[in-house]
Order: structure tokens, then sequence, then C-alpha cells
């Protein structure tokens, strides 16, 4: 998965990333709470949609729904482009574990407090590394049915 993730394109080549797998339950335990008591203190809620303002404030809410592994892909060198080259290994990252029979998700609520310093020292990543993207991976308990998609908004010109 990992391997598949480096074969994104990355802006100049730069392949400005790197991935840090935490497996330690007790450590994904103490992000989700940090990470939930982060967003709630940061984003205001009239700011949050109520859906996510119902998640953070549940004390029995586990931002990475017990998965067994988490995979942060953080970028760690300077760049205007780091954000866009790490998404890009993610999604290489995600249909990779989907074509090895895993599930993936990207957790986004955990993105803002792995950026603090408390955040970076929890997993110990550098501080001048930017946590990109945290994938939660794990084996799905059920098959879901897939997301519906809104019809895109395509313009043609010319
Ligand atoms: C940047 C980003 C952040 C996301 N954050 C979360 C999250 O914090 N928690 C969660 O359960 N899903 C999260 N998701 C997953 C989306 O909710 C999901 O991709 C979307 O509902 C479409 O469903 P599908 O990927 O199964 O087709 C995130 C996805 C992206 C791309």
């Amino acid at each position: 998965m990992i391997v598949a993730a480096t074969h994104a394109p990355s802006a100049i080549n730069q392949q400005p990333w790197a991935f840090t797998v935490v497996r330690d339950q007790g450590i994904l335990d103490l992000i989700s709470r940090n990470a939930k008591n982060h967003m709630i203190a940061t984003v205001p809620a009239a700011a949050a949609s109520d859906r996510i303002h119902v998640h953070v404030t549940d004390a029995n809410f586990h931002i990475f729904y017990h998965a067994p592994a988490l995979i942060l892909i953080s970028g760690i060198v300077q760049g205007p482009w780091i954000v866009e080259d790490c998404a890009l290994a993610a999604e290489n990252l995600m249909l990779a574990a989907y074509g090895a029979g895993l599930g993936s998700c990207w957790i986004g609520l955990a993105q803002s407090f792995l950026n603090t310093p408390e955040g970076k020292k929890s997993i110990g990543t550098p501080a001048a590394w930017i946590s990109v993207a945290p994938i939660i991976v794990g084996y799905p308990q059920a098959v879901t049915a897939p997301v519906s998609r809104n019809e895109p908004v395509v313009r043609w010109v010319g």
C-alpha cells in the first residue's frame, strides 16, 4: 500500500511525503479524544455542521472507528504543492487498500489536532512536518452500499 502511494505523481517529482503507521490502540484512543476536544475548542459551533458537532461532542464516538491502523501521510519538505502531492499519495494508498480487500477512510477530524505540537508529539513526527492525510485501514465488517454522487457540474467552453 505504501509503495503504491509513492507511485503517485508529485510536483517536480519532489515526493515530499512520509508515512507514519500507528497501530497502538492506546495512542489512537488518545488522539481520538484530543482531536474531538481540539475541534470543540477551535471550531465555533455555528461553523461546524450539525453532524460534526454531534460527533465531536459524543464521548463514545471514536473518530477512527477503532480501526486497527492509522497511516498518516505527512508533507516533509517545504513547497507550494505539498498538500496536493500527499492527497494524491493518499488516493493511491486507498485504492491499493481496496485492491487488497481492505477498507480505508480519510479521517479529516484528526487533521487539525495532528498539526498541533501536542498532536505531532503524540506520534513522534517532527515539528516541521505537515500532517496532511490521516487514513485508517482495516478489514471491513460488512459490505456497504455505494454512497451516491451528485451530477457533475460540467461546462464546455468553445
Ligand atoms: C478530506 C476528507 C476528509 C474526510 N474526513 C472524514 C472523517 O473525519 N470521518 C469520516 O467518517 N469520513 C471522512 N471522510 C470520508 C467521506 O465522508 C467519504 O469519502 C464520503 O462520504 C463519500 O463516501 P465514499 O468515500 O464511501 O464514496 C473524509 C473524506 C475526505 C476526502
